[in-house]
């Protein structure tokens, strides 16, 4: 009796912390999709011509693109050891094999959000913000995403 507690008391436990970091791993998904949602959603469209220019939108996808990236690294401190349910993009294990070198990645992106902040006036300096932010990002991706499908 004792003994078929305790096993029922682990497994449900163990299906808690499966639970947990499934959690774990949609909030670090999340944070992505919402740097996104800014980036390619407000800003590329807008550099494409696909939505029209808009001086204040375009500033205000940029301070939320600022915000989200600063949540980067607490956001990724926990390894969820899976990716979201179906999802296109995981992350690599090799991010906390080396946490302080994801990390570094951080500041570049930062720096190059500071550099185009408030420069923005028409379609041409919008592409060049674009393109100086994405850089940043995809030094990142290129080691720490993973593609799934
Ligand atoms: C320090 C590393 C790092 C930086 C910087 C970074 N990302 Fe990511 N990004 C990741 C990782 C890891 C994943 C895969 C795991 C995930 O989706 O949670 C990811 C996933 C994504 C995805 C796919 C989400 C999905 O599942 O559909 C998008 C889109 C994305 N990032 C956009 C950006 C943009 C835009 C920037 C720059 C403004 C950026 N990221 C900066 C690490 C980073």
């Amino acid at each position: 009796m004792k003994r078929t507690m305790i096993v029922a008391g682990v497994l449900v436990l163990g299906a808690g912390a499966v639970m947990a970091q499934q959690e774990i791993a949609v909030q670090q998904d999340n944070l992505m999709k919402s740097i996104a949602k800014n980036q390619y959603g407000v800003l590329q469209k807008m550099s494409k011509g696909d939505i029209p220019f808009d001086k204040k939108a375009a500033d205000q996808a940029i301070a939320s693109i600022e915000a989200d990236v600063a949540k980067i690294a607490k956001t990724f401190e926990i390894n969820p050891k899976q990716d979201v349910v179906n999802a296109t993009y995981g992350s690599s294990q090799k991010i906390w094999q080396n946490k302080a070198d994801f990390d570094s990645k951080i500041p570049p992106v930062q720096k190059a959000i500071a550099d185009v902040k408030g420069k923005i006036k028409d379609v041409a300096s919008l592409k060049t913000a674009y393109n100086t932010i994405n850089d940043r990002c995809n030094e990142c991706h290129e080691t720490y995403r993973v593609k799934l499908k």
